[in-house]
């Protein structure tokens, strides 16, 4: 088994081919002077089982190049599997077709991977499960969530309750709440433009308790911090922040702490300032199944 890093999620690559006491292959990368990218793997792969981990955030299409080029070159060169671990998928947003003629872009991804020959494809925390089924190979949806909630437990929150900003968000919500033994509930959000959101009253027993909204993707921070808003106004002792992506996009976290958050946090499925729990156990262990 060899863990193929790529460059969007080294660290997590690293942490996980430690986790399953793996060889760790970083890939000789560099640009044409056109811009575009010349890769290699430099270790042997024939025979192998290979894991190629490679989130896709910004600059997606970029990171989305490099792992394609990542998974064929493995499969090309004789891997005897190849695993397309991508915990963060770009795209996975834009899963159906909201208006007639708009690409289906997460499909289209889908298909790029299939086409490959990829063998595997584990994700964590997908926007949309419905997704997973479309896939035709093997596919993991992995959730940080257990881990999330059981991090928590040292924070020595004060009768805690977590909360979903929309009900979307509320079978995440609940893993983490069941792993930390808390009560859960959800917000009602409507989202009135990309960086604006409104939240609907509604009544919940906050006054005086710790709480944590959690959600797979905090983004422009809009909906955290409506969130917060509304919970302040509540009440609530204190507010802490928590997602499985930190895309935190445009001054996010600045927004959120503006609005009255206590302490924001993500996974490490996007490296980012707030990555603070790491999903590499997660991985080691639905690779290694
Ligand atoms: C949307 O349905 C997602 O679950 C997140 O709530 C959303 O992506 C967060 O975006 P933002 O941080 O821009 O409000």
């Amino acid at each position: 088994m060899l863990v193929i890093e790529g460059s969007a999620s080294s660290e997590l690559a690293r942490r996980t081919s430690e986790k399953i006491g793996c060889e760790l292959v970083k890939p000789e990368m560099r640009r044409f002077p056109d811009g575009e990218l010349y890769l290699r793997i430099p270790s042997g792969v024939e025979g192998e089982e290979v894991a190629i981990v490679q989130s896709t955030p910004e600059p997606q299409n970029d990171n989305l190049m490099e792992l394609f080029f990542l998974l064929d070159a493995a499969k090309d060169q004789g891997a005897e599997k190849t695993v397309a671990v991508i915990p963060y998928l770009a795209y996975a947003r834009q899963d159906k077709r909201f208006e007639p003629g708009e690409a289906v872009s997460v499909q289209t991804l889908r298909k790029i991977i299939e086409s490959i020959g990829v063998d595997e494809f584990i994700t964590v925390d997908i926007h949309e499960e419905e997704t997973m089924q479309t896939f035709k190979i093997p596919a993991k949806n992995l959730s940080a969530m257990p881990k999330i909630g059981k991090s928590l437990s040292s924070h020595g929150l004060r009768d805690p309750i977590l909360l979903a900003p929309d009900r979307g968000a509320v079978r995440l919500v609940e893993m983490a709440a069941e792993s930390l033994g808390a009560d859960y509930d959800y917000l009602v959000k409507k989202r009135k433009t990309p960086t604006r959101v409104h939240m609907k009253p509604k009544n919940l027993r906050v006054a005086g308790r710790d709480v944590v909204i959690l959600d797979d993707i905090i983004s422009t921070g809009a909906t955290i911090a409506e969130a917060t808003k509304t919970l302040k106004k509540q009440d609530a002792r204190k507010i802490y922040a928590g997602c499985t992506h930190g895309v935190l996009v445009g001054g996010a976290l600045e927004r959120i702490y503006n609005s009255g958050a206590d302490e924001v946090f993500a996974t490490d499925t996007i490296e980012c300032e707030v990555s603070k729990i790491s999903v590499g156990s997660i991985l080691a262990q639905a690779i290694s199944e």
